[in-house]
This record gives structure tokens, C-alpha cells and sequence, in this order.
């Protein structure tokens, strides 16, 4: 990597820490090691060093168990990156991260934001690699430790799932093969369901699922109950949904693998052999293939018709049933009497493993009667049980949509009890009186309820975010300008950071060494001071991981200055396009970056006290905190700017040509459907490397939109693509991206998605629609709509256009 920007921060970080280079066998705290050179830790359980996996020559930094013949790595730093010979070096620098380096460039690296004083690297027993403050008395505050970013190993200890608080998800990923350990397309992972579940994935496609926890294992593997040699548990809080186990023998040694062929193995170390054994493996037989029998099939592994309808259902297409063709699954004989609705009825299922939860609805506090009567009275309700199957039973889940994935176990499944219309029950009415008396008070609930089962995941990010902001209490400073003047070099050309629409933007430092970012507001807007202050508060209370941290303002001298928290990484431009820097932005982080953007979209849309429209959404207005996370910025300009206030017809304009959707250019009106057409744009931008704006291709006159969606109809949307990005993903997620993209700029604002709706696209949660062709796609040349934009304008808005048009990045 020889680019400049890392070549000097390699300078700063070697110089302190080469003082000592060597680590040896009897330390646990590390400062610098090279390849050769092993950390052990204190119990001498694990060792961290330098490896080549399988016959791969390839260096790579990991953590194996110390003393085993065979060597068995647990978990690898550079996963994607590997070493190609034996100059690598791990150092730790003064802002509490490991860094590895090979050469000058800089391999893999931790990304802690936390405050670091002292930082220590220990390798613990437990196979925990952690960086902590040296004073740090807690033996938990970490500033970051491996096990928050597993590999393809689950250890004693470990957590994987959920941190609701920060939005960690640890999953375990599949080496691509024994001698390539960067991530493959399989991964488990915490669903978080009402009623959550493990799933284990291939690509965004789930193979098999263990079921939920009920309360003693996961009710689709019910051999993997607590043992003479590992007990589980799993904990579901409202900060916290994760599965840990801890060894009930503390002489014994265990570990769970996920293997590229879909298949999760638990290994026990056999002291006699020298060597490992699994104890068991999943998925177990045919029935755990997920969704094998289809809606209101179950899976039968013992007998020869392996897939039966339910009691009261039939296979939907016969014909491919007895052909084996279970897919299309069955359907009920008789339709549930909804609008007379107390006539149903539930059969009851024993040992089931239960269906899919995606669509469950959860009540911890009620119990097995008072679930049956709400399920009753809601339509859409289909089945329901116990969530929790100890003393006998408790809790409430209920199903909503077809049930599927269901099997036979002969002992240790489930409970279910499955809604029948009343023909199908026979005599079975004496439910009628109790049902009757709640019916008139819940009916309602069951909206509520579908609508929970959807949405809980986002309310559950919402709350935790909320909870964030509340805690940190703003405190919206008032800067003097001389103070910012200084801090900037009285806005000195070489401070100067870049141009957006509103004014320039310039890197600053105050004099408590705190790096800043100012951006001097041009004159143009009419408001008054004390308006602008007014607005700047109510945009300072907007806080979201995914939006740039306004710190305050300063409003002397006729100058609006508004100063934010300095983002080291720049913009998403700066890297996108960027023919060397791209590299550094492989496809996960890409999908992570599009991911957050439509995070801080939601916020700004629908989860803020004020409705946001952005107004001028693009790559340079996404900075990159330290850990390339994406942040927004520049969001409430348009506020401070005092457009009007609802979303129709503009006078002025903002926005920046190649982000703008058409009915904006045309009619000037604009809604948060034009935020989501930006954000398409910046989807694809980010999908192929290249910007929307200037796009050119030798063959045609399209832009960057026209020419993917003729790919796209091509189809072979795969030739839009960055081909300098790695290729650690499948073809069929990156299109999951571009489709996702497209429906964006549909040329019709209502056909576009709102930003709920493309999160739970994003999340491989919604059915995809075709998109219909994108706005701008005549591949008009760019002066002509410029012109034409300007025309249909009018109104005292050039400066202000050009302004945006012109923008400098
Ligand atoms: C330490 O390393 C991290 C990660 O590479 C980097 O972001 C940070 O700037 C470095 N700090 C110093 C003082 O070099
Ligand atoms: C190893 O990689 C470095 C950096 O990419 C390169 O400069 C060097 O030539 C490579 N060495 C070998 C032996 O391939
Ligand atoms: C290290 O990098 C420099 C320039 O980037 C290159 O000239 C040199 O050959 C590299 N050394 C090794 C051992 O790869
Ligand atoms: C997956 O498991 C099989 C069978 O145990 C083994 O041969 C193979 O090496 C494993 N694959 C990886 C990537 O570890
Ligand atoms: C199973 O083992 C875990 C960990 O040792 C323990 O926390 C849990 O309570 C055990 N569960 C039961 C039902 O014994």
C-alpha cells in the first residue's frame, strides 16, 4: 500500500513502540512481535503468533492452543490479508491498538475508540486476545478484545450475538478453506426475532436453523443439552441477546467450528488419542435442511414419506408431492372462519421442532391460557405455545404467516398449537365464553401485534439509541470566533477540508488539542441569529451513530460557523473512487458503509424528533469515523437554511447534480423520496467504484444509472461491479445490492421504497420487486438537464445551485 496517508501514520506508530521488539515465552504483555516470536498466555493454555494454514505459504497472525501436536488455530487476525512472507510485525501504539504491519503497509489493524492510557495486550487463558488500560482494575473493560470478533471458532466464554447498546453482532464466519482462512459465505448468526433463534447462513440464505432457545436448549438440536463437559445458556435482555457456554470439567477442552460445508461441529480433545473427536455435528439428517416440506409441512425423518402435511392440510400441488417436490408445501382444507372468529379452534402438536420464528410475537409474562385467547382473537394469528418449556411451561409466543420448517422429533421437541377452523375440530367449542368476554378488548391488539412481530429489531435498535442520546446530555457549546479562527489558522487555504453547498469546511485544533472540523456558513441565508441558534439546537439533539456529532456554533461577527467532531478517515469519495484507496474498502465494509448510511437515514426520516430531509445526500457528505463507519453529514442544512417548510415546491434549491432525482430538476418538489434517490445513488457509486456524475463508458452516452439498469435488463449485472474490491462476498449479494439500488432511483418517486422498507431489504428480510427504469435515464448530456434545471427554477436560487453543482471534492 503505498499511499501517503498511511506511509505517515506508520512513521508515528513505530518509532515509540520498536523499543522493545522481543517477546518471549514468559510474558503475557506484549509490545512489538515479529514473526517467530510468540505470546503465551499466562496459564500457558494459548499462543498468539505468526502461522501458514494447511499448505498455504501465505503468513497469517492467529491464536492456537499451545502444546497440542496438531496445531489448531482459533481464531485470525488478517483473515483477507494475508502475509506473503515473514516480515510481518504486530505492534500496539499509543492510541491502545494492535496494528500489523509488513513493510511499511499496514496489514490489519483493531479499531478501538475508547480512551486509551497504558494500553497492555494480553493474550488470556481463555484464548481472549485484549487490549486494556493498564490501571484498569475491572478485568472486563477492555478496549477491545478478540472474542468480540470471532473467526470460525466459538470457544468457553465467548458471546455471539448481540450488543443492542453498540450494534456489535459476533458471528462466527467459515474459513473458505483449510488453507484459506478469509471469511467464506457461511456464518451463523443470532437472529433477533421476537422470539430469536441461531441461524446458520449460506450467503443471505438460511440452511438450518437450531430453533429458539426454551429455556434449556435450542429446540431444534435437543441433544445439546448441559453435560458433564459444557452447559449453555443463552441471554436475551433488552441490551443483550447472545449463547455462551462454559465448561462443566474443567480439565476438558472444547470448541465449536463452523465449517464452509454448512456444517457446525463441536470437538472434544481426547487426551488418549492426542487428538480431537467430534461430539457432534449439525445439521443432524435430512429434516434440519430448512424450509425441506414447505408451509404446514413436517419433516418426518423416520418414515418413508419423510414429508407430511399437517393434520387438516393437503399437499398444494399433488403432483409434485408424490414426486417429491415438497416445496411448494400444503394448504389447509378448510379456511379459518376469521369473521366468526371464535368458532376456531387449535390442535395440539407434540415433539415439533417448532416453525421459523422471523414472524413470532413474544410475551415473556403471560401464560399458556392467556395466549391461546389472544391468539384467538387475532386473525392472523396461527399458532402459538410456551416460550419457555421449564416447570412445566411458561411464557407466550405466537405465530403470524405460514409455518414452516417444522420436524418430528420422537423426544425433546415442542408443544404447538395450531389454529383449525371449527369443522376441523369437531366438538371442540368450549373455549367460546372465556374468548367472548376479551374479544371486544383485543381485537385490536392483534395489529399491533403483526405489526410488533415485523418491526421489534428496529424499535429494540431505537430504544438503545434513544437510551444513548438521553444519557449523553447535549451540551451545545458557543464558540468564540476569534477561538475558532485561531484554531484554524483564521481559515487558512491549507486547512481547508473541501467545499460543500453551504460554505467550505476547515480542519481546525483547539488549544486542548481536540481536532475539529468548522464549516463557515456562507451568507446566503436570511435568518436571523437567534433563528440559526434555535435551529442549530434542534439539530444538535439529532445523535445517531450514523450522523457527524455537532459540537456547537459561533455566531459573532456576522459569521455563522458551525463546528463538528473531525472525521480522520474523510469522505466515502475520497476512498470510492480513489483507484488506490478503494482497496481498503472491501466488500463487507462496503455493505457495513451502506448499511449505517441507511441507518442515519432512518433516523433522520422517521425516528428523530424533527423529520429530516436531507436534501443533499452524497459520497462527500458521508464522512469515515476511525473505523470506516459511516457518518452523515451536513444533515439539517436545509433547515438552517429555512427552505420551506413542508416538502413541496422549493425556491430555492439545494443538492448536488448526479444525486438529485428528476422530479426535483423538473418540478422542484421534493419529499424524502428524493433522499432515497441519492441514496441509490450513492449505492451504486459505491457498488461500482464510480461516480454518477461524469460517469463515461466508451459505448454509450448513459450515465452512471443508465448504465446499470441496461446491465441490469441484460442482465449481467455483475459487470457494474468495482473490480478492484476483494472478493470475499458472492455474486448473489452484491446484486442484492445493486437491485436495492436500482428500486432507489426508479424514476417514479412512489415506486421508490421508503428507508424501513430498504433496511429490511438491506437485512435480506423483504421479497425484492423488479425495479422499473431509473430516473435520467435518457443519458441526456449533462448541460442540457443542467439548463433545463435551472430554467424550471428560477427564483433567486443560482448561487446557491451553482454553488452545489460546482462542489469541489
Ligand atoms: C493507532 O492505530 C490506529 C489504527 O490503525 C490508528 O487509527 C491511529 O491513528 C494510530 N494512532 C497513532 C497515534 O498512531
Ligand atoms: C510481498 O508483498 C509486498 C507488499 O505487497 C511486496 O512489496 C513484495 O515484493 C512481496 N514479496 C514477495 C516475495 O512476493
Ligand atoms: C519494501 O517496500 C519497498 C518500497 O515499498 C520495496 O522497495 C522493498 O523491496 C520492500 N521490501 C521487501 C522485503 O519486500
Ligand atoms: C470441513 O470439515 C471437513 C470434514 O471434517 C474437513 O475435511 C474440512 O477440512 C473442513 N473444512 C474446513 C474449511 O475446515
Ligand atoms: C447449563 O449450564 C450453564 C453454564 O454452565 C448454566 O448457566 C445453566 O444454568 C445450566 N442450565 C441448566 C438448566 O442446568
Amino acid at each position: 500500500m503505498d499511499n501517503p496517508f498511511f506511509m505517515i501514520l506508520f512513521a508515528c506508530t513505530l518509532v515509540p513502540s520498536l523499543k522493545i521488539s522481543v517477546a518471549d515465552d514468559s510474558m503475557n504483555v506484549l509490545n512489538a512481535l515479529s514473526d517467530g516470536k510468540t505470546l503465551v498466555s499466562k496459564g500457558g493454555k494459548f499462543e498468539l503468533g505468526f502461522f501458514s494454514p494447511g499448505g498455504s505459504h501465505k503468513r497469517y497472525l492467529g491464536i492456537w492452543y499451545k502444546n497440542m501436536p496438531i496445531q489448531t488455530v482459533v481464531w485470525v487476525a488478517n483473515r483477507a490479508n494475508p502475509i506473503n512472507d515473514s516480515s510481518g510485525i504486530l505492534t500496539v501504539n499509543s492510541t491502545g491498538n494492535i496494528v500489523l504491519i509488513q513493510n511499511g503497509s499496514l496489514v490489519w489493524y483493531t479499531n478501538s475508540l475508547k480512551q486509551a492510557k497504558n494500553p497492555v495486550v494480553e493474550l488470556l487463558d481463555s484464548g481472549n486476545l485484549v487490549i486494556r488500560n493498564e490501571a484498569e482494575t475491572d478485568p472486563e473493560e477492555y478496549l477491545w478484545q478478540s472474542f468480540d470478533h470471532p473467526s470460525d471458532t466459538f470457544l468457553p466464554g465467548m458471546k455471539l450475538g448481540w450488543d443492542l447498546r453498540t450494534g456489535l453482532e459476533r458471528m462466527l464466519t467459515a474459513w473458505k478453506s483449510p488453507d484459506d482462512p478469509s471469511p467464506g459465505d457461511v456464518s451463523r448468526h443470532v437472529k433477533l426475532y421476537s422470539y430469536p433463534e441461531i441461524h446458520i447462513m449460506k450467503g443471505t440464505k438460511t440452511v438450518f436453523r437450531f430453533g429458539p432457545w426454551n429455556g434449556l436448549f435450542y429446540n431444534g438440536a435437543p441433544d445439546l443439552r448441559n453435560n458433564t463437559i459444557f452447559g449453555f445458556t443463552f441471554v436475551s435482555t433488552k441490551d443483550e441477546k447472545y449463547t455462551i457456554f462454559s465448561l462443566t470439567n474443567s480439565f476438558a477442552i472444547t470448541r465449536v467450528v463452523l465449517n464452509q460445508s454448512t456444517t457446525i461441529y463441536r470437538y472434544v480433545w481426547v487426551e488418549k488419542d492426542q487428538n480431537w473427536g467430534i461430539y457432534t455435528s449439525l445439521p443432524k439428517d435430512f429434516c434440519d435442511t430448512y424450509g425441506l416440506c414447505g408451509a404446514y409441512g413436517n419433516c418426518m425423518p423416520s418414515e418413508t414419506q419423510v414429508c407430511q402435511c399437517l393434520k387438516g392440510f393437503s399437499p398444494k400441488s399433488p403432483e409434485a408431492w408424490v414426486a417429491s417436490g415438497w416445496s411448494q408445501g400444503c394448504v389447509r382444507n378448510k379456511p379459518l372462519s376469521c369473521k366468526d372468529k371464535l368458532t376456531d379452534g387449535f390442535v395440539k402438536l407434540e415433539n415439533l421442532k417448532v416453525p421459523d420464528t422471523k414472524h413470532t410475537w413474544l410475551d415473556e409474562n403471560i401464560g399458556l391460557k392467556e395466549c391461546k385467547v389472544k391468539c384467538l382473537n387475532c386473525c392472523s394469528c396461527v399458532a402459538y405455545t410456551n416460550s419457555d418449556i421449564r416447570g412445566g411451561g411458561s411464557g407466550c409466543v405466537m405465530w403470524f404467516g405460514d409455518l414452516i420448517d417444522m420436524k418430528q422429533f420422537e423426544t425433546g421437541g415442542q408443544y404447538l398449537y395450531i389454529r383449525m377452523p371449527a369443522s376441523e375440530l369437531g366438538h371442540l367449542y368450549s373455549h367460546k365464553n372465556t374468548a367472548r368476554i376479551v374479544a371486544s378488548t383485543v381485537a385490536a391488539i392483534c395489529v399491533v401485534l403483526l405489526l410488533s412481530s415485523y418491526i421489534i429489531c428496529r424499535i429494540r435498535r431505537k430504544n438503545a439509541d434513544k437510551r444513548k442520546s438521553e444519557k449523553e446530555n447535549i451540551n451545545l457549546r458557543t464558540y468564540d470566533f476569534s477561538s475558532i479562527s485561531n484554531a484554524t489558522n483564521r481559515f487558512s487555504l491549507n486547512n481547508k477540508l473541501g467545499q460543500g453547498g453551504f460554505g467550505p469546511v476547515y480542519k481546525g485544533t483547539l488549544p486542548d488539542g481536540q481536532e475539529i472540523a468548522v464549516k463557515r456558513l456562507s451568507k446566503t441565508s436570511k435568518q436571523g441569529m437567534d433563528e440559526f441558534k434555535t435551529e442549530v439546537m434542534l439539530i444538535a439533539k439529532l445523535q445517531h451513530r450514523n450522523l457527524v456529532k455537532l459540537l456547537g456554533c459561533s455566531t459573532q461577527q456576522d459569521e455563522k460557523l458551525l463546528i463538528y467532531e473531525f472525521m480522520p478517515n474523510r469522505s466515502l469519495d475520497y476512498f470510492i473512487f480513489n483507484p488506490t484507496r478503494c482497496a481498503l474498502l472491501g466488500w463487507v465494509k462496503r455493505f457495513e458503509i451502506i448499511d449505517g448510511i441507511a441507518r442515519g437515514l432512518l433516523y433522520l426520516h422517521q425516528d428523530s424528533r424533527l423529520k429530516i430531509i436531507h436534501r443533499d445526500l452524497k459520497t462527500s457528505n458521508v464522512l469515515l469515523d476511525n473505523n470506516m463507519n459511516p457518518k452523515i453529514s451536513d444533515f439539517g442544512m436545509a433547515r438552517i437554511f429555512e427552505l420551506d417548510k413542508d416538502e413541496l415546491d422549493t425556491n430555492k434549491v439545494v443538492g448536488t447534480y448526479g444525486y438529485i432525482p428528476p422530479e426535483y430538476v423538473v418540478h422542484g418538489s421534493f419529499s424524502v423520496k428524493s433522499d432515497i434517490f441519492s441514496f441509490g445513488v450513492i449505492v451504486l457509486e459505491i457498488i461500482s467504484g464510480k461516480k454518477n456524475r461524469g460517469f463515461c463508458d466508451p459505448h454509450h452516452s448513459l450515465n452512471l444509472l443508465g448504465h446499470a439498469w441496461r446491465l441490469w435488463i441484460e442482465n449481467r449485472p455483475m459487470e457494474l461491479v468495482d473490480d478492484l474490491v476483494d472478493n470475499t462476498v458472492g455474486p448473489s449479494e452484491i446484486i442484492r445490492y445493486i437491485h436495492i439500488g436500482l428500486l432507489c432511483v426508479q424514476q417514479s418517486p412512489q415506486d421508490r421504497p421508503n428507508i424501513s422498507s430498504i433496511l429490511l431489504m438491506l437485512n435480506g428480510e423483504k421479497l425484492l420487486p423488479e425495479p422499473n427504469q431509473p430516473g435520467f435515464y435518457t443519458g441526456k448530456d449533462h448541460s442540457t438537464i443542467k439548463d433545463s434545471s435551472l430554467r424550471n427554477i428560477g427564483v433567486g436560487s443560482i448561487n446557491e445551485m451553482s454553488n452545489s453543482l460546482l462542489e469541489a471534492r
